[in-house]
């Protein structure tokens, strides 16, 4: 089984404010030998253990939910897409070259991916090059650069630019709207993040993204593609019946390009998974956990081993055929 989507974060990254000269950045507050805080500022972040930067600990998790494989993305508090492009670039190099040390003790069963500075669509082309070439086998993205979807048009440049080198595409919500009715409850993480996966589904299909783009490219939404799949049926009314509104620059209607990405499978339960493969079909579903983190599903892979209405076929596309085509490796 190959579980796509989780997460790094590395210890002993410099002092980002002395790199970059501007303040701000996340720091790491060490706790303990196992635990640690992500700070930013003064305002306490996340606590994390350290399954997030010990690959021993990650591998022992594994072995313990049968995971043979994981994809190992960033954590996107990271990305600093809303900083000067001369910062993230410096930022992505040092996270990138830790994440490589990080899944080393994993040999090929711990697989990187990187980030790249998206709001700088030539220096993030570099970075990926760059990262392909260390041996990062594909790139992860948060969903949006501030006001610009995925439909931006330096976004679709550097999205071409993934299809040209063969990079598969993990794309993470982040940056998530806030405000008194969104600051509690984790409602960012609970309602904003799959709010915001699926509006960049719609840039991709409203905005021509995937008009623009080749088949080819292999790209995933994290979260079963949020809201999206269910709410696929209003899309296509509205297209349809308030098209001079909705069309955008999409050329077919909105469920023509549900067959066009990849979701992960961090969906719980196995009716809305059931969603999920009537709507982007059974080769493009993939096991996806959000490991290590405590929104995340375990043991990984649940859903998908327990959904009853699987024939073995489907289970095994979903649990790592599909990941295998995804990673380019089938
Ligand atoms: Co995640």
């Amino acid at each position: 089984m190959i579980d796509v989507h989780t997460h790094v974060v590395p210890r002993g990254w410099p002092d980002l404010r002395a790199v970059t000269g501007s303040d701000g950045w996340p720091w790491l507050r060490i706790d303990g030998e196992r635990e640690a805080m992500i700070m930013v500022g003064e305002v306490e972040y996340r606590p994390i253990g350290a399954e997030c930067w010990d690959a021993a600990d990650r591998l022992a998790d594994m072995a313990a939910d049968g995971i043979d494989r994981q994809v190992v993305s960033p954590t996107p508090l990271f990305f600093g897409y809303e900083r000067p492009a001369g910062e993230a670039i410096k930022v992505a190099r040092i996270f990138n070259d830790l994440n490589l040390e990080c899944v080393a003790a994993g040999g090929d069963r711990l697989i990187p991916f990187c980030q790249v500075p998206l709001q700088d669509p030539d220096a993030a082309c570099r970075e990926l090059d760059r990262c392909l070439a260390a041996g990062h086998a594909g790139v992860e993205i948060g969903n949006h650069v501030g006001d610009r979807d995925l439909d931006d048009a330096g976004v679709v440049e550097f999205l071409q630019h993934c299809a040209e080198v063969g990079a598969p595409v993990f794309v993470h919500p982040w940056d998530m709207p806030s405000g008194p009715r969104l600051d509690r409850w984790m409602a960012r993480w609970l309602s904003g993040m799959p709010a915001e996966t699926h509006l960049s589904v719609l840039a991709m299909i409203l905005g021509g993204t995937f008009d623009q783009v080749p088949n080819s490219l292999r790209l995933c939404f994290a979260h079963g593609g949020g809201s999206f799949p269910f709410w696929l049926g209003r899309l296509d009314n509205a297209w349809h019946r308030r098209g001079e509104l909705v069309r955008g620059r999409s050329s077919r209607p909105p469920g023509d390009y549900a067959d066009r990405f990849f979701v992960d499978s961090a969906v719980f339960h196995p009716s809305a998974l059931r969603l999920l493969i009537d709507t982007v079909g059974e080769d493009r579903v993939m096991v996806g956990s959000d490991y290590p983190y405590p929104l995340g599903e375990r043991p990984a892979g649940q859903v998908v081993r327990q959904a009853e209405f699987l024939d073995e076929a489907q289970r095994a596309k979903l649990l790592s055929g599909n990941a295998l085509r995804f990673l380019g490796l089938a």
